[in-house]
């Protein structure tokens, strides 16, 4: 392969993620990306979903029962030169763990914001971990269709709430139930949509010049003169669209429409992919990384079990950082100091995996994982040293006494605590003396707890008791040496061990922390491992 070919892979690609709150849309907005990539002939629609099918993202039967999504999945399809790799998260609060990782991942955002609810409580935590990263976040207002909050009113909320300015890339034509199309302020393009069958395939348009007289018939005089008000009142008041804003994250691009009915998708789609950016360099222990540089290398962002009842393994996901990856390549896996094979490398469309030949930069691969890596890990194919930085590890704030009801399930259920540790979908514990008899688990948010119920069970035949602790907060201790009895504590905290034997403080309140700092002086307390 030549070296204009491989840029010229490396250049298209378009790898993000969706962000929202629950309910916002993300599901539907990432079918219907799908959709118009041609990569589904047929979306169903989320309700048909929630009852008999499951969206396409969505891959373990818990997911399904609930009705949410509970892990990031990964897709890939082609839309006319692009090749664009999206990275789903799941919304819900209790697994935003999982997102912050996957956030890693991408180069950039796009945020879907419910045009009658507004800058919701989960938006506002992931737009500040994409804030973090400075990446671009393009901001997609849905549900158009229905009646909402006054356009000038949304773009106003998401300047205030989020702090960073806009530019509305498209403008709605009707609102409240009367949605009939956007008017593009690039190009000064009006599109009017047609019906179309309830969203289910591509939807057809009429487009022209805004000074097309066309549109004062099509849109009556009344709306026609709304939106020519409209445009006039943006013209004058907003920010101007700069490019080297939003590629740092500093203006967020919004374009209005209806994930439901596809009205606004496809220019959505189109905007975004040219304005957005490819793959970015990124930042290891030996500087900036660039996509085009030959030597292969990514990094481990997340690790799944048994996704697929029909493939019962365990993947690792690795985002390509730069160089071409080839199907059976060896490269070194620096933590271990080892060199491993990449067979069987997999890619993820819809509920179907595909074998992979070769991979670029932005692309995301799935390994099989017998048991040797981290989130965090990275790879590459030269021998230098090279680790990337940035996945973002977070105090359990949730803590819980489980044991295995049979005893006679122990070592089922040891196996599966530490699988789904190793997911870095719980933290294991143990309490000194006591050991692996009890073991205590800490997670970010509460349905992990459930999460965990159901995959021991279900994967692992593990019935299990869980009784709730009252802690809340965790501290590391680093100091010479630590011995547990001499070790000055408040009544109320409880010393455990993590995995790697390390001391750790279970605290209920930040009283206690201030207590056991000031009576022992020379341990330091940190809220993150520093293993991690
Ligand atoms: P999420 O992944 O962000 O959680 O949201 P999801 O796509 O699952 O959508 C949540 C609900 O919002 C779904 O309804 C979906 O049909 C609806 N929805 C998504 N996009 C639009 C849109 O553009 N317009 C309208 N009107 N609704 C939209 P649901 O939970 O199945 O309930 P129901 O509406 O079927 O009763």
């Amino acid at each position: 392969m030549t070296l204009d070919r491989f840029i010229d892979e490396v250049k298209r690609r378009r790898t993000f993620a969706i962000i929202s709150h629950p309910d916002a849309g993300k599901t539907t907005l990432t079918e219907k990306l799908l959709l118009y990539g041609g990569a589904i002939r047929l979306a169903g629609s989320v309700k048909s979903r929630k009852t008999q099918k499951h969206a396409v993202s969505d891959w373990m039967e818990i997911e399904k029962q609930r009705g949410i999504s509970v892990t990031s999945s990964v897709l890939q399809f082609n839309y006319n030169n692009y090749c664009i790799n999206i990275l789903d998260t799941p919304g819900h609060q209790d697994f935003s763990e999982d997102t912050y990782r996957t956030l890693v991942a991408a180069d950039s955002a796009v945020m879907v914001i419910d045009c009658a609810k507004g800058v919701e409580a989960q938006t506002k935590k992931l737009f500040h971990v994409c804030k973090m990263r400075n990446i671009p976040i393009f901001t997609f207002v849905n549900k158009l269709d229905r009646a909402g909050k006054d356009p000038f009113e949304l773009m106003e909320e998401i300047e205030q709430v989020l702090g960073i300015r806009s530019y509305p890339m498209n403008w709605p034509i009707g609102t409240d139930g009367n949605f009939k199309g956007v008017y593009n302020r690039i190009d000064n393009q009006i599109e009017l949509f047609e019906g179309g069958n309830h969203g289910q395939s591509v939807v057809s348009s009429v487009s022209g010049e805004v000074s097309d007289p066309v549109f004062k018939d099509l849109l009556g005089e009344h709306l026609h003169k709304q939106l020519m008000d409209e445009i006039e009142l943006l013209d004058i008041a907003g920010d101007d669209f700069d490019l080297n804003k939003i590629l740092k994250g500093e203006l967020t691009p919004v374009f209005f429409g209806s994930a439901m009915t596809n009205f606004g998708v496809q220019p959505f789609l189109e905007s975004f992919l040219e304005i957005t950016t490819p793959p970015l360099a990124r930042q290891s222990n030996l500087g900036l990384i660039d996509p085009e540089t030959q030597n292969f290398t990514g990094f481990v962002f997340k690790i799944q079990a048994n996704m697929n009842p029909a493939h019962r393994d365990r993947i690792a996901f690795i985002r390509i950082c730069s160089g071409k990856f080839e199907k059976g390549m060896a490269v070194n896996h620096v933590r271990a100091k080892k060199v491993i094979k990449l067979s069987q490398p997999q890619q993820f469309l819809a509920q179907d995996r595909a074998v992979v030949e070769e991979a670029y930069p932005g692309d995301i691969i799935g390994v099989h994982d017998p048991g040797i890596f981290n989130i965090g890990d990275t790879l590459c194919q030269d021998a230098s040293k090279i680790k990337y930085e940035g996945i973002p590890v977070f105090a359990p704030e949730h803590f819980a006494k489980v044991f295995a009801k049979d005893s006679m399930k122990r070592k089922q259920f040891l196996k599966g605590v530490d699988q789904l540790s190793e997911e870095g979908a719980i933290q294991v514990f143990k309490r000194p003396h006591v050991g692996v008899e009890e073991l205590i688990i800490g997670v970010v948010g509460v349905l992990q707890f459930e999460v965990l119920e159901y995959r021991l069970k279900n994967e692992y035949g593990v019935d299990i008791q869980m009784q709730q602790l009252p802690y809340k907060y965790i501290r590391w201790v680093e100091t010479e040496k630590f011995d547990p009895d001499t070790f000055s504590i408040t009544m109320d905290t409880l010393i455990v061990e993590d995995q790697d034997d390390k001391p750790v403080l279970l605290f209920q309140n930040e009283w206690s922390i201030q207590k056991v700092e000031e009576r022992n002086k020379n341990a330091v307390l940190k809220d993150i491992s520093s293993r991690n």
